[in-house]
């Protein structure tokens, strides 16, 4: 018996038959929900308070970032810790009067200015805060 692809083709096949698919192995585990760290339902919670929060008007509904609006959100560690972004989130302005020195991370500039969330409890910060370094968007 043997078997029309052979071993060493399994792997390539797979890849290309996931490309035409228009399924990668990202794509793949952001369907499942998986973010490091957080359980299925913490994710669930953080992708609602991300909507809720109406992040996505100006960052993208994916985070993919708007051009001349706001950055993409991928990609934030290790500049940004869970920390730092609760702070940045509860009060854009606030944050960067009291860190003068922790710049943007392009130089790109932007029309729109980020409101403060500072109607976010404390837990949801720091879930909306892992939920972004863990990758949750990107
Ligand atoms: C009115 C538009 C607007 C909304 C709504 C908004 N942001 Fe922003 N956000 C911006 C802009 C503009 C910047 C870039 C500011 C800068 O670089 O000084 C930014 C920057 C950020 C950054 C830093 C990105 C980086 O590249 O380092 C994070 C993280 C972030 N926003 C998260 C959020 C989250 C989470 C929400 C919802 C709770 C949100 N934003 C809602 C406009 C917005």
């Amino acid at each position: 018996m043997s078997f029309p692809i052979h071993g060493e083709w399994l792997l390539p096949t797979a890849l290309v038959l996931m490309a035409v698919s228009g399924c990668s192995p990202r794509s793949g585990e952001a369907a499942t929900g998986r973010v490091s760290g957080l359980t299925g339902d913490e994710v669930a919670r953080a992708r609602s308070l991300y909507e809720n929060a109406a992040c996505g008007v100006c960052h993208g509904d994916s985070g993919e970032g708007v051009e001349q609006s706001a950055p993409a959100l991928g990609g934030l560690e290790p500049y940004w810790t869970a920390e730092r972004l609760m702070e940045y989130v509860r009060d854009p302005a606030a944050f960067r009067a009291a860190n003068p020195d922790f710049g943007a991370r392009s130089d790109v500039t932007y029309e729109l200015e980020m409101p403060a969330f500072d109607y976010l409890s404390e837990d949801e910060l720091r879930l909306l805060a892992r939920w972004l370094l863990g990758g949750g968007l990107s």
